[in-house]
């Protein structure tokens, strides 16, 4: 009888507590408020070098669109829309993701660079 109870206690609380707290512990996002401080011109400029490198490409980054952070247990996780310039192609938005470690001779990783879908 008594475990019924904690069951359906359960059953009842546990779907209360999950709805209720919806994506406030998961998404705790802040965004980027100037995306013309140097520090997010930098990530930025980072991420794009990093893939020029890595892709053998010749990127030229042109400007932060707009960003959000997010802290993680390795370090400060910073997504951002940056606009690319691809030699005579027109600019084109791509989104970064990019992990500050905050410490170390390199303490920016590059997590992802890709083209953002037009109209998107
Ligand atoms: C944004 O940052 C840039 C560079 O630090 C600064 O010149 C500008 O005044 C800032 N704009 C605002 C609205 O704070």
């Amino acid at each position: 009888m008594r475990l019924q109870w904690v069951l359906a206690v359960l059953v009842l609380v546990v779907p209360l507590v999950t709805a209720a707290a919806p994506d406030v512990a998961l998404e705790t996002w802040d965004p980027v408020q100037n995306t013309s401080e140097p520090y997010w011109i930098n990530t930025a400029e980072f991420a794009v070098s990093s893939y020029n490198k890595h892709e053998k490409k010749n990127l030229v980054f042109e400007s932060v669109v707009k960003g959000k952070t997010r802290y993680e247990v390795t370090g400060l996780y910073i997504v951002l829309v940056i606009k690319v310039k691809d030699g005579s192609l027109p600019s084109a938005n791509y989104d970064v993701g990019v992990r500050d470690k905050y410490a170390g001779p390199n303490p920016l990783d590059l997590i992802y660079f890709r083209r953002r879908p037009k109209f998107w």
